[in-house]
């Protein structure tokens, strides 16, 4: 842990009120002019640290930026997703970052956010738009132990944490639209690019990225995606704070993770369903060349969407651009 976390740690847990410069060189181990140096330093970053020679530090705010020592400190242990974080001012894209994390054989649950992407991607080749201060963009390591057919109860879980997770920071209720995205009145606000290295049986690593339109005016839009896309602001009418959806986004996909890795994927599917508005519905699936239609019926075991051909078959589909018809 570093020195700033276990300051912002100490302040926090201060709950408001004041740590003394003693108390933290103590307990940090450094002399108390080192401690300063550390608090200058966050100042310098936009955090309000009020300093009284009688009682010591106080937190007063924090900024809207994301900072890895500040997202470990909000976060606190997690079990697996979030024990390493690396923040990026810009990138090509955090997939990126992360393949070349996990080629460097770096331990899963690593995320890495990038403040803006210069090459964001999206599913099927697609460009991800990923301005700077306008959204969240990350990627996090995973090295499950899963065959690469059931990769996709990867999005499946990814999309229901990130669903709770936008409900519990702004009580705006995302749908899911299978397999990856999360729309808000029938509109795109957040999207999962899941990638993976795997052997036949086995997979070697995957690479959840996610990218959610938090703070978009609509006017940030290109014209073409106005219609089709929203961010969490215009849809409540103010900003949300991005250091608190980026933590609690973290808990979720933990939470997640521990119930796919103990064998509960099917409690994940139950509460995907209950908010999939492509279940019950009639659909089109464009996979490559071809293009099937029919009925999505369920969500079957390993993740994959359940489809009723119009000749009465069921489809098995993993992957694909769906377009939800009537
Ligand atoms: C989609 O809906 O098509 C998936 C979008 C995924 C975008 C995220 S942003 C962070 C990560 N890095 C990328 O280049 N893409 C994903």
């Amino acid at each position: 842990m570093t020195i700033d976390v276990q300051i912002l740690n100490a302040l926090r847990a201060a709950a408001g009120g004041s740590v003394s410069g003693t108390e933290l060189s103590q307990s940090l181990g450094v002399s108390r002019a080192a401690v300063w140096a550390r608090i200058e330093e966050l100042r310098s970053l936009g955090y309000d640290i009020e300093a009284s020679p009688h009682l010591g530090y106080r937190l007063l705010a924090a900024p809207d930026v994301l900072h890895a020592d500040d997202l470990i400190s909000r976060l606190g242990p997690p079990r697996v997703i979030g024990r390493d974080i690396r923040v990026f001012q810009s990138t090509t894209s955090t997939n990126d970052v992360v393949e070349k994390l996990a080629r460097d054989g770096v331990k899963e649950g690593a995320v890495v956010f990038a403040e803006s992407q210069t090459c964001g991607r999206g599913r099927l080749g697609r460009k991800w738009l990923s301005p700077a201060r306008k959204g969240l963009w990350f990627s996090v390591l995973l090295r499950p132990e899963m065959r690469p057919t059931e990769a996709t109860r990867l999005t499946v879980a990814s999309a229901t944490a990130l669903r709770r997770a936008l409900h519990s920071q702004t009580g705006l209720e995302a749908e899911i639209k299978w397999p990856n995205d999360l729309l808000i009145h029938g509109r795109k606000t957040a999207g999962i690019l899941t990638e993976l290295s795997a052997e036949l049986d086995r997979i070697k690593y995957v690479i959840l990225g996610i990218g959610v339109d938090v703070n978009f005016s609509p006017a940030d839009f290109p014209a073409e995606l106005r219609s089709q896309a929203t961010s969490l602001k215009a849809e409540l009418g103010k900003p949300v704070f991005c250091p608190h959806l980026a933590v609690a986004i973290l808990k979720e996909l933990d939470h997640d993770y521990a119930r796919i890795t103990a064998g509960h994927f099917a409690d994940i599917a139950e509460e995907w369903e209950k908010h999939c508005t492509t279940i019950g519905r009639n659909v089109t699936i464009r996979v490559g060349a071809r293009q099937i239609s029919g009925r999505a019926e369920a969500l079957g075991d390993e993740g994959a969407l359940l489809l009723r051909t119009e000749h009465g078959h069921l489809e098995r589909i993993v992957g694909g651009d769906v377009t939800i018809e009537e």
